[in-house]
């Protein structure tokens, strides 16, 4: 076990990948946003906890305030885990300001994009600050600034959104600062299944969603699927020609160990779900065009286990963009994902586990530990992960306080495995201002809620306008 830890790349803020430059790796970034509202920063301070330290770093934000009306909403949008800064005009809010009269604004994550507290080079020393309550606090502290100097704004409910990770974010603002959050969006949002694997009953959720979906697409396709994953994993268990594996499925390098072969595998278990998860129908979302149903068409037509797996990885690297398959530490598997906080992070309080896959499946049963794996925390960082019980209990996310909660609205996806490892629908309620899941079909990772595109599939624009009036609702304003 090399215990690499491997990220997740599920990334809402790849929306807005096509107008901003990348940051470099250790976060001395060179990319300044390119919104065409511009952003501005605001002096925070390091450590909110510690009275005794009056450090400050610059955090980047955003408002668009051309809809504001004094009194009216504030739609705060919790940027998440990349060096790209998602710009709030590429997004619905604008429209959704201009019904409610809101005020939108952002805040850019600490320790991504050029939101950067520490420039120190030991990793422990460095994310000392990366902390869920630092994270939390950047949030209720620019938010009372904004009300402060915004005139119109201080009386403002706030409205929180995000996905994602962020939608992670989302739902523990509200639940942590229910007095600054007064109503939550949510979209996509992990929530359970957090922990290292050999302790985590949902371990497995990713992957049966997974599966789930390609044999509701088709049992057909499912079917070749299943014998092609099958031929896969005795080719790579058996590992005796590994350079014909490399040639057949384009991959950049050959993999010459048990390690790298897991690794390569992690890669190809990947694209089987980033292609259902992150098939947004708008060319920003998703300029490849990436999409399932295309794939299940596609794996219809072949009979080859190899060509089966290959139409897969082509579809996620088409070879317009990419000459081979990037694997292993390639920076090019994702560029715009700020790796070295997320790690940490990963490590430090969203200890995430969504790579194992159990018997049974059409995929290759995998049992290796990946994405923050104790060992590797506890060697880089000094961290041990947490477990799922206890972040639900220290950040109020279990069920009862969910379901106690008010005006928190989930929104999960049907292709988007992030399903499994959210929460379990709502119990039906009269009272107009509980907390509701919503599970929108034919769309993905939450597409209904970010982007606004020409095009965009019945069931996103219907998403869209439930969201809207339930807001409208809980802001009194029907
Ligand atoms: C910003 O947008 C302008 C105009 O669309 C474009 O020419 C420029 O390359 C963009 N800059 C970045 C950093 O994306
Ligand atoms: C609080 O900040 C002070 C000043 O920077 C520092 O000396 C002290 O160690 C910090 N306390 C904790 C608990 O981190
Ligand atoms: C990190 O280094 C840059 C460039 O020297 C500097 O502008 C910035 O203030 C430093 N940040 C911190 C938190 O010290
Ligand atoms: C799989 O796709 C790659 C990239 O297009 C290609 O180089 C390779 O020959 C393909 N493999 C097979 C068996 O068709
Ligand atoms: C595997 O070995 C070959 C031959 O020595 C080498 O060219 C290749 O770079 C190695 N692969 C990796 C991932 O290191
Ligand atoms: C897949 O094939 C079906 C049946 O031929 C067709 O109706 C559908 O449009 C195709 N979907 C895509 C995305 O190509
Ligand atoms: C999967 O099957 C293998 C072989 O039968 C068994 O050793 C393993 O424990 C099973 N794993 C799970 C998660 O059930
Ligand atoms: C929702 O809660 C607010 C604040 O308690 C209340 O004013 C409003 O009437 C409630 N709305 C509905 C539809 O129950």
């Amino acid at each position: 076990m090399t215990g690499s830890l491997r990220q997740m790349s599920w990334l809402l803020v790849a929306l807005c990948a096509a107008t901003s430059l990348t940051g470099t790796a250790n976060g001395a970034a060179t990319s300044s946003s390119n919104c065409s509202t511009p952003t501005h920063f605001f002096t925070q301070l390091i450590e909110h906890e510690n009275s005794s330290s009056k450090a400050t770093f610059q955090q980047q934000y955003q408002i668009v305030a051309d809809h504001f009306k004094p009194g009216g909403p504030i739609l705060y949008y919790q940027q998440a885990e990349t060096s790209l800064f998602a710009c709030m005009e590429w997004t619905i809010l604008p429209e959704w300001a201009a019904e409610l009269g809101a005020l939108i604004i952002t805040l850019e994550h600490r320790f991504f994009g050029l939101s950067y507290p520490s420039n120190a080079s030991d990793p422990i020393e460095k994310y000392q600050s990366l902390t869920l309550e630092n994270v939390m606090l950047d949030a209720v502290n620019f938010i009372s600034h904004v009300k402060d100097t915004t005139s119109g704004a201080k009386e403002s409910k706030v409205l929180v959104m995000g996905g994602s990770y962020g939608g992670f974010l989302t739902t523990v603002l509200k639940m942590n600062h229910p007095e600054v959050f007064y109503g939550a969006l949510p979209f996509a949002a992990p929530l359970r299944s957090i922990g290292a694997n050999y302790q985590n009953p949902q371990r497995y959720n990713w992957f049966k969603w997974l599966n789930q979906v390609y044999w509701d697409l088709s049992a057909s396709a499912a079917g070749k699927m299943k014998h092609a994953f099958e031929v896969l994993g005795q080719r790579f268990h058996a590992a005796t020609d590994t350079k014909s594996i490399a040639k057949d499925f384009g991959l950049c390098s050959v993999p010459n160990t048990t390690a790298e072969l897991q690794e390569v595998m992690g890669v190809i278990n990947t694209v089987q779900y980033q292609i259902p998860q992150l098939g947004f129908i708008n060319p920003i979302g998703n300029p490849t065009g990436s999409s399932v149903e295309k794939l299940v068409n596609q794996t219809l037509l072949l009979d080859d286990p190899v060509k089966i797996i290959n139409a897969s990885l082509n579809m996620w690297y088409p070879s317009s963009l990419y000459p081979c398959v990037p694997w292993g530490n390639d920076e090019s598997v994702n560029p715009t994902l700020q790796l070295d906080s997320f790690n940490y992070l990963l490590c430090k309080y969203f200890p995430l586990s969504v790579n194992e896959v159990p018997n049974g499946t059409l995929f290759v049963p995998t049992s290796v530990q990946t994405e923050s794996d104790p060992h590797t925390c506890m060697t880089k960082y000094n961290v041990t992960p947490s477990t799922q019980d206890h972040v639900e209990t220290q950040y109020h996310i279990t069920r009862d306080e969910l379901v106690n909660a008010k005006r928190i609205l989930f929104a999960y996806n049907e292709f988007d495995p992030t399903t499994a490892v959210g929460i379990d629908p709502l119990p039906l309620t009269q009272d107009r201002n509980a907390s509701r899941y919503m599970f929108t079909t034919l769309s993905s990772h939450g597409e209904e809620s970010i982007a606004s595109y020409p095009g965009d599939r019945p069931s996103v624009v219907h998403a869209r306008n439930l969201q809207l009036q339930t807001f409208k609702e809980w802001l009194g304003m029907y």
